[in-house]
């Protein structure tokens, strides 16, 4: 019996024989991806993370390698010994990259055997509750594999560039202590403190803030985060960060160093120039132009204000909406002519989740509109609308009216629908905007006060200082944001450092110097201790690694992700825990 694994070493990766191997003997070492059996000769295709290979079995190899090449079922583990050669003329195979040989096997060791598999690596139609309970099989497929090839790539790419860039790496704990804001913690009971509990990190933003404060200057970290949120497409509950804190700089600094890993990650990663720097809209332009804070600009389609032509309007809706102080907003799509009267009107209900009460559309023809409310617009109305729209024949208009934050919502979301629907987004094209000057604070309905916007080590603009007590809600944060294709990737701010602005700050929020003290109280006390002016960013590195492989879910970039319902089906967590372990802990299941 053959026994490769002592005796002799793999030669190539099974991906990795060409042409040039022609005439070589080669070891190669992988699964069975597929067998074909042409009555006489065996075919297998030989996979490995490097690709798939063609190697033959002939009838006149004998039977310790063509009588053992029928056993061979799919996945089982194979090692061969074999002669590359050039494939018969018309059998070559360009869909692969070893396509134009094979090798013909002279030794054969079924290193193990698989039972059936749960599914077939080429089948793309399974259940993606199955591709994750058998994930370790998912993992096979090489589309999976690819992702998480560029992820390490990525990672490496982002640890060289701090490197030469002065930065240093340091680890954080993950057992901390839980702090208000932001999304829920995922906790941990305490043995020793029985009754306590730690939080796992949401981000490290308090230890690098008091990594600045000890003096490291140039902080970065590729680290796990933990929220306990509602989760989607492009949200885990747990997520990587390519996080970063630095002291004596301003906004421009950071966004320079980011800017500055975005051209590398993408040259060494991709082959792509970005062009240096990143063009920037304030939040206000965003919203305004876009409906979103994170607004897709691979497309125009920008929303338009004319609420000025129609607060008289002949159509009563359009007048009232102006008179109550609210706005109407409308987007343009350009020779839409495909869409159907059906599909105008199932567009209704697509803002109707978005709030919008109604949704007016216009087809613009050469002489008039076609549409529901033409016939109560004045003529004049018309072409003002027209114009500031430079509208053409063959466009349609959708109007929405309502309040701002109705209209900016579904609008914005519309705008989004539509550019799919019509097809209108390059798939190639990156487009980065950095989103700048975020409110600080929001009024939130539920809480009946302030509320942080980031977190609230936030710095104001201070310019802005004297609003904090008049208008908070005008106040404008040190904040920044990093989308590409519509996708938030990044975001951080300049950090309050003086112990006077934070103080107003939290007055602002509604939070009394005690009870801040004891929900920040360690961090407050460092900043007592000579803080530098310090800020930073995080990156989602998931995010960043969807957008570089073009997949549409996060659980196709992280090798052992959970469910849209955060559970992990390989090995069932969560999971109940025994009687002794709640035991020890002080806890009891209510
Ligand atoms: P923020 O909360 O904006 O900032 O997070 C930074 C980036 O992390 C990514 N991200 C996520 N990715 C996947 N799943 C999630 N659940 C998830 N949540 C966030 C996003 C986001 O832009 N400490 C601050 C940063 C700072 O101020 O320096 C922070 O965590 O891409
Ligand atoms: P109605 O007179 O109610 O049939 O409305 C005339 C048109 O205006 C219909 O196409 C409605 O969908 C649209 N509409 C209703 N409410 C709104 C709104 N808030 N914003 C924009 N269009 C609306």
């Amino acid at each position: 019996m053959t026994d490769f694994i002592t005796k002799d070493k793999r030669t190539h990766y099974c991906g990795d024989v060409g042409i040039s191997d022609i005439g070589k003997e080669v070891i190669l070492m992988g699964w069975a991806h597929r067998r074909r059996d042409h009555g006489g000769v065996i075919f297998v295709d030989l996979r490995d993370r490097e690709g798939i290979v063609q190697v033959v079995f002939n009838p006149d190899a004998g039977d310790a390698v063509h009588g053992q090449a029928h056993r061979i079922r799919s996945e089982f583990v194979l090692a061969v010994k074999g002669k590359v050669r050039k494939r018969p003329d018309g059998m070559e195979n360009p869909a692969l990259k070893t396509g134009g040989i094979e090798v013909i096997v002279s030794e054969l060791e079924i290193m193990n055997e698989s039972k059936t598999p749960p599914f077939s690596l080429d089948d793309v139609e399974i259940s993606e509750n199955v591709r994750l309970k058998y994930r370790y099989i998912d993992l096979r497929r090489p589309a999976i594999q690819q992702n998480l090839f560029l992820r390490s790539r990525l990672a490496s790419a982002t640890r060289n560039y701090f490197d030469k860039n002065g930065f240093i790496e340091v680890e954080t704990p993950f057992l901390g202590k839980s702090t208000p804001e932001g999304a829920r913690d995922y906790l941990v009971p305490s043995r020793i403190y029985q009754g306590m509990f730690y939080a796992l990190p949401q981000s490290p933003q308090i230890f690098k803030q008091l990594l600045m404060v000890s003096g490291f200057d140039r902080y970065y970290q590729i680290v796990k985060c933990f929220r306990d949120e509602d989760l989607r497409a492009d949200r885990q509950p747990e997520f990587t960060q390519i996080d970063v804190e630095m002291s004596f700089i301003t906004e421009e600094d950071i966004m320079q160093i980011m800017e500055g890993l975005m051209a590398v990650i993408f040259k060494s990663c991709l082959g792509r120039e970005i062009a240096l720097p990143l063009p920037r809209l304030t939040y206000r332009d965003a919203i305004s132009r876009y409906g979103k804070d994170n607004p897709d600009v691979r497309f125009g389609m920008e929303l338009v204000d004319l609420t000025d032509i129609v607060k008289n309007s002949g159509f009563k809706l359009f007048q009232e909406v102006a008179a109550s102080g609210g706005i109407i907003k409308a987007i343009k799509a350009e020779k839409a002519a495909s869409l159907s009267r059906k599909d105008l009107d199932g567009l209704k209900d697509y803002v109707a989740v978005y709030g919008a009460k109604g949704l007016a559309w216009a087809k613009v023809n050469a002489a008039d509109w076609t549409s529901p409310i033409y016939k109560f617009l004045q003529p004049a109305e018309v072409g003002n609308i027209g114009k500031k729209m430079n509208a053409k024949e063959g466009d349609i208009i959708f109007f929405v009216a309502d309040t701002p934050r109705v209209v900016n919502d579904s609008l914005g979301n519309l705008r989004l629908h539509l550019a799919k629907k019509l097809n209108l987004i390059d798939p190639e094209a990156l487009a980065f905007t950095w989103i700048t000057e975020f409110p600080l604070m929001e009024y939130s309905d539920t809480e009946k006060r302030f509320v942080s916007t980031h977190h609230p080590f936030t710095s104001p603009f201070l310019e802005d200082l004297p609003l904090l007590k008049s208008d908070p809600g005008k106040v404008r944060a040190r904040a920044y944001d990093l989308v590409l294709n519509g996708s938030e990737i990044g975001g951080g701010s300049i950090r309050i450092h003086r112990k006077d602005v934070q103080a107003q700050a939290f007055d602002a929020l509604g939070l009394s110097e005690e009870e801040a003290r004891s929900k920040f109280g360690f961090l407050l006390e460092a900043l007592e201790y000579g803080a530098p002016p310090h800020g930073g960013i995080a990156f989602g590195l998931d995010r960043l690694t969807m957008i570089m492989t073009h997949t549409e879910s996060i659980r196709d970039v992280i090798a052992f992700p959970k469910t849209q319902k955060a559970a992990c089906l390989l090995s069932e967590a969560p999971s109940k825990v025994s009687i002794k372990q709640l035991m020890e802990l002080s806890l009891k299941i209510v």
